[in-house]
Order: C-alpha cells, then structure tokens, then sequence
C-alpha cells in the first residue's frame, strides 16, 4: 500500500484514452490513495461520470458550481487537500492551456491553485504531440516543475502508430508512487526558496559574435537539482547551456550578464537563499555593434564595461538570508576566495582549482573546498552530485542555526 492516506486529484480529459482513467483510478485506490476525480466537460462524452464516482467513490466534479443548488466546487481547497495532481489522459488542448494560464474550466483552476506535484500523461495523435506547439507547451511546463509521464509509442485511436498513446496505467502507477516517495524524502528543505544562478553568460558583440566562458552549468544544475529533490523551491536562473531542467525545477533563461542580474535580483526577491555558481561576465562590449562587424586590414580594438556584481549585489541586501558563492582560480586560490567571503558577504565559498585534475569545467567531478569565516575544509574529487549534496548539507545545518 505504497499509496496509503495519499490524496490524489485525478483530472481526466477529454481524449479516448479516458477509458484507462477507470483502471488507473482503481490502481490508485488499490495502493491506498483517496482519489477525488475532477473532468474537463468533454471527456463526459468519453467516459461516464456514473463510472468514475463509483470506481473513486466520491461524486466526480465538473463545473465551478453544483447547478442543482449552486454548491461551490472550491478548486483552492482542492488543490490544498491533494498530495497529487495527475491529469491522466492530458489532451494538447488542456496542455495548451495549462501552459497559458488559461482558467476556464474546474480542472484548471485546480491546476493553477495547486501546490501539490502535478504530473501529466499526454494522450493526443502523433503529429498532434510531434507539433512545436505541444513540444514547447510540454516544455513550457517542465521548466515550471509539471512532470511529465512519457507517452508511448504504438497504435493510435486514428488508426496510425506513432508516439502519443498514453502511458498504461500501471506505468502511471508506478510513477506515481515514485514521485509521492521521492516528496516524502524532500522534507528538509520544505517550505524553503532557493535561487541557483548557473551556466555562463553571453555578452554579444555584434549579431554574430559574443562574448562567453566554458562553463557548462552542471555543477549549478546539480545543486539546484539537489535542493529541489531535498523539497526546497528553485528557480534556476541559467545562461546558456545545453542541459534539461532538472525535475520539479523552475528554469528562467538568460543571456546576458545584465539579463541574468534582473532575473537573479527578483527571483532572490521572496528567496531564503541563493547559491551563485554562474560564470558571469565581468566585462561586456561597451556597445553591441547592429550590423556584422567586417574585417579589416588592421587591429580591431573592442572597448569593454564592467558588469554587475549579481553576487555582490545580493550580498548588499541579503540580511539574514543565505548566499553561496563560487570561487574558481588559478593561482593564490585560498587568498582570493577569503577576499570573496568577506566582500560579496557569502556565507561560505566553494573553492575550485583549474590546477586540480577533475575539477572545473565540463566534467561531471569536482574537488571542492569550503571557506567560510571558521576555516576551510578540503572534500576529495566527488561527482558533481555530491559535492551539489555536501553544499546542500552545510545550506541546511546554517538554516538550522537562524
Ligand atoms: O569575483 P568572481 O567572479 O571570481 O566571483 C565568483 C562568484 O561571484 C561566483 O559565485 C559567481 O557566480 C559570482 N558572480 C556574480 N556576478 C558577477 C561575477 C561573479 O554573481 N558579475
């Protein structure tokens, strides 16, 4: 009874994969979930009420309010009593709207009040889930924490094979009960805000051209991935990088050194905390050319700013809140990240060495080590994983100290 006590809201849509909702619905109870079905007014016509609120034993709800006697059907409470939201099947359409905001139906505006997980099983013909439109509401989604249950591959109600077909419900019950263990283990950082700035900026100099660094932003993937498995909300505010958002992560995209400040500055807005680990530019062209800068016979000199300090900047206003810095260096290692400490007023730094094998750029180890005002304290060459789960340790024991 994996499920025991949990409460799921399970949203069905209108798709003719809705016929699996009963199975799925009876999995659940199964495995010892309360389950309270909520449908779009269309998958009415793809499986009946009457079934879901017997398999659910509990009236299914569809409309804002019981026409009958004008009862209220109260999405916030609902979406306060769920441990769970899973929409199963998910059609493109409330995809769609989903990842617009849209409110115009009960399982919607539960969706956009919930503060529970929400997972969805896409259900939808091939080319409908293959459009760029579906791919980046899917997208849209993911970034902002909505996991998704993978659509098989097979035959389709249309008649074609393709992907699309919703996932079988004892896949779906299984990811389930996944995804319920793993918010179990997330109490430490309940409750918790958390912004990781990651990756490396891009400073344009013309259309063409920029300015960058090699940093690929795992290792600032890797904490916030940490912090948000640990329960803690993140928002990743990322410069340029080739790596998926980690699950139940809000990713906010940035360009410029300028852009990532903005965005760092309001996401540390209601923060309890942030961790710096982006590569951020310190200079930037003093202006960006509008037209493709062309070759001459001679030098080309390239004026250069200074940027901001996002660091610096949140350290100025941080008050009692936490701030994590990085400091990667070549040379007077120690020297540099003590002077970083103190002056961009981090909690703590973590050191890393370009001179030590494994650590740095690219790799998916570092050697790390910790500089706060007691002293330092050197960790062997680790996955990035681990050294995102130590930073997370030290974030909660100075947590626990407040
Ligand atoms: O001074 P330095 O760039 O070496 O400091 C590194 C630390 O400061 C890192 O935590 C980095 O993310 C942060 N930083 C920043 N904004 C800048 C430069 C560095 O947040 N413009």
């Amino acid at each position: 009874m994996q499920l025991q006590g949990k409460h799921i809201v399970l949203g069905i849509t209108g798709s003719i994969a809705a016929y699996k909702a009963a199975l799925l619905c009876r999995l659940l109870r199964t495995a010892g979930a309360e389950v309270q079905v909520v449908m779009t007014p269309l998958s009415k016509e793809f499986i009946t009420p009457l079934t879901m609120a017997t398999l659910s034993r509990r009236p299914i709800l569809v409309e804002f309010f019981d026409p009958e006697n004008g009862a209220w059907n109260s999405h916030v409470s609902l979406g306060e009593w769920a441990d769970l939201l899973l929409i199963a099947p998910a059609t493109a359409n409330t995809l769609a709207k989903m990842a617009g905001g849209v409110a115009d139906n009960l399982l919607l505006t539960t969706y956009l009040s919930a503060r529970c997980p929400v997972a969805v099983a896409p259900a939808m013909d091939l080319d409908m889930y293959a459009h760029p439109a579906t791919q980046q509401n899917l997208q849209t989604l993911r970034e902002r924490g909505v996991r998704i249950v993978e659509p098989a591959e097979g035959e389709l109600a249309s008649g074609l094979t393709g992907k699309g077909r919703m996932a079988e419900p004892d896949a779906i019950l299984r990811f389930t009960e996944e995804l319920l263990a793993a918010s179990e283990k997330k109490k430490s950082l309940n409750g918790r805000r958390f912004l990781v700035t990651a990756g490396a900026t891009i400073e344009a100099i013309d259309p063409v051209r920029f300015i960058s660094n090699h940093s690929t932003g795992k290792m600032g993937y890797a904490i916030a991935e940490e912090l948000a498995a640990r329960g803690a909300d993140v928002t990743l505010v990322s410069g340029r990088t080739v790596l998926p958002v980690p699950e139940g992560v809000r990713r906010v995209e940035v360009l410029s050194a300028e852009e990532m400040y903005r965005a760092s500055v309001e996401a540390f807005g209601g923060a309890d905390g942030a961790v710096m680990c982006a590569a951020v530019a310190d200079y930037t062209p003093d202006r960006v050319s509008e037209c493709k800068i062309r070759k001459g016979d001679g030098e080309l000199l390239l004026r250069l700013r200074r940027t901001r300090d996002i660091a610096a900047e949140l350290g100025a206003v941080k008050g009692g809140r936490i701030l994590v810095g990085f400091a990667l260096e070549t040379h007077d290692e120690e020297a540099h990240a003590e002077e970083k400490l103190a002056r961009k007023h981090f909690d703590f730094v973590v050191l890393n060495s370009l001179r030590d094998p494994g650590a740095g750029f690219r790799g998916d180890t570092n050697k790390v080590t910790f500089i706060d005002a007691r002293g330092h304290e050197a960790l062997p060459l680790l996955p990035k994983s681990e050294v995102a789960a130590r930073i997370a340790d030290r974030i909660e024991r100075l947590l626990a100290a407040e």
